[in-house]
């Protein structure tokens, strides 16, 4: 058969399988080995075929000598599926320590490589690679990402359990719409044409824009809680930096004595993970052009958002929306921010109380009316996070969900207030946001597997 006539070395031992990873470490030389994974090049050199082999569990791939043919040979091609079984062994190119001797090479899935998207050894545009949601992930680059995402995910995590945070699950499917800005996805059954008398929940209801007052529920028995998940907002924004479907880290800390309280916990995540991501992944990371370094910093001074009225009012610079007191600080004036304070990290804090939804804590101590909310401002992003200490004055929580017409639909939240109310507050960090930011990625659909943005769901 044609198995046998692929086998030069018939040995009785079962190779055992490894990661393309665990291969290239060095620590199995000498053993009988086999690997999965997809074929990344293919080079005959005189009699020897000359294989690099990759299965996503590192940048690298397994150099394979084939020294034999087989009608298997014939049908590899750039990436098609391999399975390979052989001998690791030192190899003499310094480049490549170690080389997989093939005894035995099978192709599972083969690739027309004239039809695949993704050519050998050819840098593709980010906008070419977009185009292909279901195999962009086969790209150096893109797999680096991913890679480089699920240990940031992991970082994350881990800092919320090393530091006594309990993880909530906050509902996808919601009532509420927590920040107030009419960016809402309804959900509603889809059901033939005439089935449409009965409402499936009764109320309204809506893909999540933030997990924060189901946070806010459970600071009030936890203390400290947060939330890692997808967040969904109807933005009709083809923006660098929005996206429809986006993840958001949530954390919500109770008894807070001040807004520090928040920005300590924001920048120790930052710090922590960052460090993380950079000692875990720093071949996957080389691959980038990175806003941060080890020992990077956060702005230790930061900044009242007066302050930073005051600073883009002074600077020489033609801003296309106005810096008055009062008006939201958009993309352009918060890079000029981090700039002004050597293009690293910074908050601004005490924001106008009216830019604020109605759950932000009132500065009434402050001469100009500000809300006790704090954002994060990162290089080549601008707002990383978004946070605030939370009304939990009973009385003047009501004066505002009066104002804003809420009263009823939020008497739960009230209730909160009227039973054990406590200092607190939280904040959320947008995770998209973050990789671009260590990772100098310009778009933000180039750092998530499945982009969704207004005219975009593909997949
Ligand atoms: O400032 P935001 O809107 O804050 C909240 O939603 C709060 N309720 C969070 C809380 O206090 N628990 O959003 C937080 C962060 C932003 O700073 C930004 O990084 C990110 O979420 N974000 C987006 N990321 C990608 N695409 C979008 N459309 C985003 N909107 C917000």
């Amino acid at each position: 058969s044609r198995r046998i006539l692929c086998i030069r070395h018939y040995c009785k031992k079962t190779p055992t399988k490894l990661r393309v990873s665990e291969a290239i470490s060095g620590s199995n030389l000498g053993a009988n080995i086999k690997i999965q994974g997809w074929v990344r090049s293919v080079r005959p050199q005189k009699k020897n075929l000359f294989l690099h082999v990759n299965d996503g569990s590192s940048l690298q791939s397994l150099q394979i000598i084939a020294t034999f043919c087989c009608s298997q040979i014939r049908l590899l091609t750039f990436g098609c599926a391999v399975e390979v079984t052989g001998l690791l062994k030192q190899s003499p190119n310094q480049k490549q320590p170690v080389e997989l001797e093939a005894d035995k090479i099978r192709v599972v899935g083969e690739c027309n490589p004239l039809d695949f998207p993704f050519k050998i050894k050819e840098r593709h545009a980010v906008e070419y690679i977009r185009q292909f949601p279901h195999l962009r992930c086969r790209t150096n680059a893109f797999s680096s990402l991913l890679r480089i995402r699920s240990e940031a995910t992991a970082a994350i995590h881990s800092y919320f359990k090393k530091n006594g945070f309990v993880q909530i699950h906050t509902p996808i499917i919601t009532s509420n719409d927590c920040e107030g800005a009419g960016e809402l996805f309804a959900v509603q059954p889809q059901r033939p044409e005439n089935d449409v008398d009965e409402k499936f929940f009764s109320v309204p209801a809506f893909l999540t824009v933030s997990g924060q007052l189901h946070l806010e529920v459970m600071s009030g028995a936890f203390s400290k809680v947060y939330t890692f998940g997808p967040t969904f907002r109807a933005e009709n924004s083809q923006s660098r930096r929005h996206l429809a479907e986006f993840y958001m880290v949530e954390a919500e800390l109770s008894f807070t004595q001040s807004i520090e309280d928040l920005t300590e916990v924001m920048e120790d995540i930052f710090k922590s993970s960052t460090e993380y991501v950079l000692a875990q992944c720093a071949e996957d990371v080389a691959l980038f052009h990175k806003h941060v370094s080890p020992g990077h910093r956060v702005s230790s001074k930061g900044m009242t958002y007066s302050e930073a009225v005051d600073i883009l009012n002074r600077s020489s610079q033609n801003f296309v929306f106005p810096t008055e007191w009062g008006c939201d600080l958009q993309k352009e004036h918060e890079k000029y921010l981090v700039k002004h304070c050597g293009n690293i990290p910074v908050f601004v804090t005490d924001y106008p109380y009216d830019l604020k939804p109605f759950y932000a804590r009132d500065n009434q101590d402050h001469p100009e009316h500000t809300a006790a909310a704090v954002d994060l401002l990162v290089p080549g992003v601008g707002e990383l996070c978004g946070g605030s200490l939370r009304e939990e004055r009973l009385d003047l929580l009501r004066t505002r969900l009066e104002e804003v017409g809420l009263e009823d639909a939020y008497s739960w939240y009230l209730d909160l207030r009227r039973f054990g109310s406590i200092p607190h507050g939280g904040f959320g960090l947008g995770f998209e946001r973050y990789l671009q930011c260590i990772l100098g990625v310009d778009n933000i659909k180039d750092v998530i597997p499945f982009p969704r943005f207004s005219h975009s769901c593909l997949l």
